[in-house]
């Protein structure tokens, strides 16, 4: 077995950690691309032609681990949520064919560019609303954290219309992703893991009454569609399509505040691309799709081994247990000439494993870059003098899969 060795001693290696990953991943790219990680008992993938050949080969590596909690729930917790009536499963990342492929071929009718470009007035009014808000407490002279008031609201409140949820729901909703995120792939000690548990039970009670709620009052939203497509004689099941609300209530707008997040750490550290896009906002979708390979929302991803195959002349043993380094990849110069330099004319940006690749790709890719681009259109011409608040410097939460910063301060000339 291909264990970890110096590697590890030199560089202690905390999978968790999410502030300087760079450097270490670059370090496994170059001298051993796949090892066994003992603390964790995963593998891990680092380059990007190993990781594609896993995504792509999903016969043999199987998403059913996509989901399993990181540190497994503490005994109490498990009370907690058998007796509130958990029973939640994945959506679809942690699903297998063929019921992957029945369920994914259903949510994906309902879930098409055509939902996504309706709601995009809205989606500009949303975002109109949250920048007149930090513009005026800049008036006022506070201080503006952009994650707080732009990143983390606004994709939820799109999302929101696109499943046709109130307004005030969405700070309970908001609370709910963050323990989904944190109890599955973040490093909790017990005792912290009880409050996030309660949090479970009242979210997947909230996903199952919000289908009873629909199938009653039907409206133009993605689930009435998908009770609609039941009705129809599609074959899914109530709880499949509780399910995929619980899926996309977490993935349809944690991911997308993170994407938000880092685009502004990114082009703040990158003034020349700001400045680009200012002047030209038609480089603002190359843009979107660097900032997505350079600093990526999701930059890990698991997968287990249903028998042993070799790959970049590693045995990964049946049963193996892997996490490509979805981030790492993103930065392998095999791919990208030049990963580690951030760069907008990048001409193969959009080839990145940010959304996953194969039968899994992400759903919500385009509306994604749909808010993205809209954020970016609005700011670049509103607060052209943005930067990164003086003594601001990012940090972001230890998680294995999202790297999610916790602040983003930001100023701007009084004049903008
Ligand atoms: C920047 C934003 C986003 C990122 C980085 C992201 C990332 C990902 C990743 C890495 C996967 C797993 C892919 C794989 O296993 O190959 C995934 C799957 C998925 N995403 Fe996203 N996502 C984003 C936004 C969204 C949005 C906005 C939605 C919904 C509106 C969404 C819905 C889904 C669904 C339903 C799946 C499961 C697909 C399947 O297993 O067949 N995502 N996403």
């Amino acid at each position: 077995m291909n264990v970890m060795n110096p590697i590890r001693e030199a560089s202690a290696f905390d999978p968790f950690e999410m502030n300087a990953p760079q450097p270490n991943w670059a370090l496994f790219r170059k001298e051993q691309p796949i090892f066994f990680h003992q603390e964790t008992g995963y593998w891990i993938v680092s380059r990007y032609a190993d990781v594609k050949e896993i995504f792509d080969d999903w016969k043999t590596f199987s998403s059913e681990n996509a989901q399993k909690p990181m540190r497994p729930m503490c005994e109490e917790g498990r009370r907690i949520m058998a007796d509130g009536g958990f029973t939640a499963y994945s959506g679809l990342t942690a699903r297998v064919p063929p019921e992957h492929t029945r369920i994914r071929k259903i949510a994906q009718e309902c879930f098409g560019p055509r939902r996504f470009k309706a709601i995009e007035p809205q989606i500009e009014a949303i975002v109109k609303r949250h920048l007149d808000t930090i513009e005026d407490m800049h008036k006022r002279g506070e201080k503006v954290d952009f994650w707080k008031e732009v990143a983390y609201p606004v994709p939820a409140y799109v999302l929101f219309t696109l499943v046709g949820i109130p307004d005030e729901d969405v700070p309970m909703i908001k609370t709910f992703g963050d323990s989904r995120l944190t109890l599955t792939w973040g490093d909790l000690t017990d005792a912290e893991q009880i409050p996030h548990a309660h949090n479970m039970v009242a979210y997947w009670n909230y996903c199952q009454k919000l289908i009873r709620h629909k199938r009653k009052f039907p409206g133009d939203d993605l689930p009435s569609d998908l009770v609609r497509a039941q009705a129809a004689g599609q074959e899914i099941t109530d709880e499949e399509i509780a399910g995929l609300m619980y899926s996309v209530l977490f993935a349809g707008h944690e991911t997308t505040s993170t994407l938000m997040g880092n685009t502004i750490i990114t082009l703040m550290n990158n003034r020349d691309a700001w400045d680009a896009i200012c002047a030209d906002p038609a480089k603002i979708p190359n843009t979107i799709e660097e900032i997505l390979r350079f600093s990526p929302s999701v930059v890990g991803w698991r997968r287990k081994a249903r028998h042993a195959k070799t790959i970049g002349g590693v045995e990964l043993p049946a049963g193996a247990e892997i996490l490509m380094i979805t981030g790492s990849a993103n930065r392998d110069d095999a791919q990208f000439p030049g990963g580690e330099t951030f760069d907008i004319g990048r001409q193969n940006a959009r080839t990145h494993m940010s959304f996953g690749y194969g039968i899994h790709y992400c759903l919500g890719f385009q509306l994604a870059k749909l808010e993205g681009g809209i954020v970016l259109r609005q700011l670049t011409q509103r607060i052209p003098s943005l930067r990164l608040a003086s003594d601001f410097t990012p940090r972001f939460h230890r998680n294995i899969s999202f790297r999610v910063p916790s602040e983003v301060m930001v100023d701007w000339n009084r004049s903008a």
